[in-house]
């Protein structure tokens, strides 16, 4: 079997813990070669995961044959410089969310995606948890069979608590050294401060349950309401499902609080995942059944797998043309435009 060949663009701690990790342990694809901005941390860290190239420069890096896919873990106010030059290189490419931070902006990454018929897949890992799997297939099925009725009601609502989960993020490697500067995005014309600092934070944080409202609905959605302190945002889909986001009500110390509820007339699909870089571990799912009277729950059991570990392994089956990546940049832009609708109606 052919293994594709990656190459690391990026070793910070994303890169090490959520990238690298996996990719390493994957027996479709080999890591052959990493490069950073830091150089003595790329050199540290290869040796440590066993990646046998170290690139001088991302040039370098881009300009090998041998390579075929891109992770590039970095800052996301540095991709619409980086993007471009991993896809006009003809490499696929694995970036992580969000894809940029304005959606006016990341309108012509996705444009270059599909001019130069590469992948472009975007980090939404939450998308690969095996129990997001599950309970998005078990969403479309019951839309196509009509089996519980209409679509009723959509909610997700997440309380971020400890997002390492005990996962390897201390151990990171991770030197003094400063890197040269990037180019950063602009800021669109005519955006406040104020404006600008929600933005990120909601590009940085709630974009995850952006993309997994998205990714149940299977169509667009529009904000329909947003209250000012930012628990609650509402909206309605293209066929007219209400859909609701809670952010973070309360917070929790240790425990990671993250659910959607998928209604039907006659049950639900509950989708609970756990903190982001918990490893070795998928999301749950109950489905509810409420038909003719007869009730039931059903609770399958999943592999020990994470969605980081399965979004890896998501690359590289998209790169060999065996599944759709489960986000791709035209998914990941709208997104950034639900971000963008949801700050606007809070009155910034
Ligand atoms: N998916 C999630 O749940 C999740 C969680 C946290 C962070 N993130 C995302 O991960 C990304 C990276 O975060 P991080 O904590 O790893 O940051 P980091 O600063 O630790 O790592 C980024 C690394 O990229 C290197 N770098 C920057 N530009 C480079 C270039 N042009 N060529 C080579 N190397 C370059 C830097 O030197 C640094 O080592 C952010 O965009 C953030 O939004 C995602």
């Amino acid at each position: 079997m052919e293994k594709i060949k990656i190459g690391f663009l990026g070793c910070g701690g994303m890169g090490q813990v959520a990238h690298l990790a996996n990719y390493v342990q994957l027996d479709t694809c080999e890591v052959v070669g990493l490069c950073d901005a830091k150089k003595n941390q790329a050199k540290l860290v290869a040796t440590r995961y066993g990646v046998p190239k170290v690139y001088d420069s991302e040039e370098e890096l881009l300009a090998d044959p041998a390579i075929q896919g891109v992770v590039a873990s970095q800052a996301f106010e540095f991709y619409t410089g980086t993007i471009p030059k991993v896809l006009k290189a003809g490499k696929h490419l694995l970036t992580e969310k969000p894809l940029c931070t304005y959606p006016q902006n990341g309108a012509a990454l996705v444009e270059l995606a599909a001019k130069t018929g590469k992948i472009h897949m975007v980090g939404n890992q939450k998308r690969s948890d095996p129990a997001t799997e599950y309970a998005v297939d078990q969403v479309r099925k019951w839309k196509e069979s009509g089996e519980v009725g209409k679509f009723k009601y959509l909610r997700v609502i997440a309380t971020p608590g400890d997002w390492v989960a005990g996962a390897s993020w201390a151990w990171q490697i991770r030197t003094d050294e400063t890197p040269k500067d990037n180019i950063r995005e602009t800021r669109p014309a005519g955006v406040s401060d104020e404006f600008h600092k929600v933005m990120l934070g909601i590009v940085n944080g709630e974009i995850h349950q952006i993309n997994l409202i998205h990714f149940f609905l299977g169509e667009d959605f529009k904000v329909a309401y947003a209250d000012k302190s930012g628990v609650l945002m509402a909206g309605e889909s293209a066929s007219g499902v209400p859909v609701t986001l809670e952010m973070a009500p309360y917070r929790p110390n240790q425990e990671w609080h993250e659910s959607a509820l998928v209604c039907f007339e006659k049950g639900f699909v509950k989708l609970e995942l756990p903190a982001p870089l918990m490893s070795q571990r998928a999301g749950k799912v109950t489905v509810y059944r409420n038909i003719e009277g007869n009730e039931s729950y059903t609770v399958p059991v999943l592999p020990y797998v994470s969605a980081l570990r399965n979004q890896a392994a998501n690359f590289i089956k998209a790169i060999k043309g065996e599944k759709r990546a489960p986000c791709t940049s035209a998914d990941a832009l709208k997104d950034l435009q639900i971000a963008w609708d949801y700050v606007t109606a809070r009155g910034l």
